[in-house]
């Protein structure tokens, strides 16, 4: 079983939370599971993974400095070799969380990875439940590659 990949940035207790709960959510599927701070995480990592989930803060109307980073390093290298790839995406924001969700799609758009879901978008007063949502990104996806649904 190739690992899935989790790149997300976490620049606070909360964001940390949540990127701590998707490993849960993969980890309880017995699945193998890479986390990789954004800017630590190489066009290797992604070749070698068998599904990604990015993680994004919303900063200033996009997605955070770090994501953009690792796009743009793995965004060449990768673009011909992964498409298809399944992937999901989860953004933490105060209060909106459009810009940061738009400014992700449109960089997979390029790339041809395969959604397994919409975009799990978690703003406004940080509430229980984005714990629970994320975990069940984390097992959704392990689930759906343990089974080759996605
Ligand atoms: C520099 C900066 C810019 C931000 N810009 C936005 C923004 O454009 N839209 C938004 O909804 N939240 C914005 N936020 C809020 C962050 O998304 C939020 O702090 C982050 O999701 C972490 O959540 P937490 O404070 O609940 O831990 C910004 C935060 C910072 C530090």
């Amino acid at each position: 079983m190739k690992p899935i990949l989790v790149v997300a940035n976490t620049p606070s207790k909360n964001s940390l939370v949540l990127r701590n709960a998707v490993q849960i959510g993969i980890e309880d599927c017995d699945y193998p599971v890479i986390i990789k701070p954004p800017l630590e995480t190489t066009a290797a990592d992604v070749l070698s993974c068998g599904g990604i989930i990015i993680g994004t803060t919303e900063n200033f109307g996009y997605m955070s400095g770090q994501i953009k980073d690792f796009f743009e390093r793995i965004y060449y290298p990768c673009l011909e070799e992964t498409q298809a790839l399944p992937w999901a995406l989860y953004i933490k924001a105060g209060l909106d969380g459009t810009g940061a969700t738009k400014s992700v799609e449109k960089i997979v758009v390029g790339l041809k990875w395969k959604p397994i879901q919409g975009p799990l978008l978690l703003k406004g007063e940080f509430q229980e439940k984005f714990t629970e949502e994320c975990q069940t990104l984390g097992s959704g996806m392990a689930e759906g590659l343990k089974l080759g649904i996605f």
